[in-house]
């Protein structure tokens, strides 16, 4: 262990995985440990923020208990902690912030608190140790999707965002639909694979307008109306094609205007990050257009995409080689603006 080493012990639960990591210097990750809840939401159809709480209060003692011991660190040796502290459910993220600020202050160690989608994007930095600022990110999760300018480490600008549903709540709410239960972007994933994207036309959203903001909602409409009017005349739906033809819009106007985003700011580098950048098509099309324009693209692998509390831990290293701290009184806030600290 070298004396100016930085270890951050972090912490994520701000919807319904708890998880903990410890990451050395901001790009290497010495353990993350992540228990999901999924199998439980599964049952509802989506995430109950009461039951998320309760469950990240059962969890999170053993999942800090084993990030420690995995990394191989007792909790005296870590610099720092950080935690998830918006945007999010706020039951949630109160278990983990709580967590944090009782560590910070036993230990008297310095507390991080990190922006959800800021972590989100530091996964890139995990995934190749060589990737920096500046880059368009696509940051496409279950409650958000924001096209982000990334200047230089912890500065945003955020170039365009969903005016309604996110892109996995999208995936979540159409897969719900087709009856193919939560979450429902591995499932779309996996169903698209054996149809026919072209089978079905439906809308594809905002594409043609000028703005970097999407909207989901209207074809999540469109994809509904599609299934109630061929239940209704009794006409036998293709699955498969229809989670295919879905997909290909979100794809579409994803790609395309990640690609317009880049082209606009003159940047030759692009990453995705969030849930839905485990996607499949999307990471095979976005690679496809990159390609063609030039582009380099960073992708996190799936573990890193989907919620995980080492992406905290890298963001928070930027933060705090930046002279960012939190003070005791930091609270949960559910509605975390991107930038604000
Ligand atoms: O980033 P994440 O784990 O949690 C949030 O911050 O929201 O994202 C979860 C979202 C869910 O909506 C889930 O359906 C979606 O990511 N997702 C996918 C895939 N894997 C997860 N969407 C499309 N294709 C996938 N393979
Ligand atoms: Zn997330």
């Amino acid at each position: 262990m070298n004396e100016k080493d930085i270890f951050i012990l972090a912490i994520e639960s701000s919807c319904d995985e708890t998880a903990a990591s410890v990451v050395k210097n901001g790009r290497e990750v010495l353990s993350n440990v992540i228990s999901s809840q999924i199998d439980l939401h599964t049952l509802y159809g989506g995430v109950v923020p009461e039951i998320a709480s309760r469950k990240h209060i059962e969890n999170i003692d053993w999942v800090i208990k084993k990030a420690l011991s995995d990394a191989n660190m007792k909790k005296e040796d870590i610099t720092a902690i950080a935690v998830t502290y918006g945007p999010g459910l706020v039951g949630a993220l109160l278990v983990g912030l709580s967590e944090a600020k009782a560590l910070a202050y036993a230990l008297k160690k310095p507390l991080i608190g990190v922006h959800h989608i800021e972590g989100h994007i530091a996964a890139n930095y995990i995934e190749d140790i060589n990737f920096k600022p500046p880059f368009v990110a696509m940051v496409a999760s279950g409650g958000h999707s924001h096209l982000v300018y990334v200047s230089d480490y912890g500065k945003f600008e955020i170039m365009g965002k969903t005016r309604d549903d996110a892109a996995g709540e999208a995936f979540d709410k159409v897969a719900r639909a087709i009856g193919m239960g939560y979450p429902g972007g591995p499932k779309i994933d996996k169903a698209a694979k054996l149809g026919n994207e072209n089978a079905i036309e439906f809308p594809e959203p905002c594409l043609k307008e000028n703005s970097f903001d999407f909207s989901f909602s209207g074809l999540k409409s469109a994809v509904l109306n599609y299934l109630n009017k061929n239940q209704m005349q009794n006409i036998e739906i293709n699955e498969n094609d229809v989670a295919a033809s879905f997909q290909k819009s979100v794809v579409d106007v994803l790609v395309t205007k990640t690609i317009n985003a880049a082209k606009e700011k003159g940047i030759k580098k692009v990453a995705l990050a969030g849930g839905v950048a485990s996607n499949s098509a999307l990471r095979k099309r976005l690679k496809e257009e990159c390609e063609k324009e030039g582009f380099t693209l960073n992708i996190p692998s799936p573990i890193l995409c989907t919620d995980n509390a080492a992406m905290i831990g890298s963001a928070a290293y930027y933060e705090y080689i930046n002279g960012v701290t939190h003070d005791l009184s930091l609270n949960a806030i559910p509605g975390l603006k991107l930038g604000e600290k």
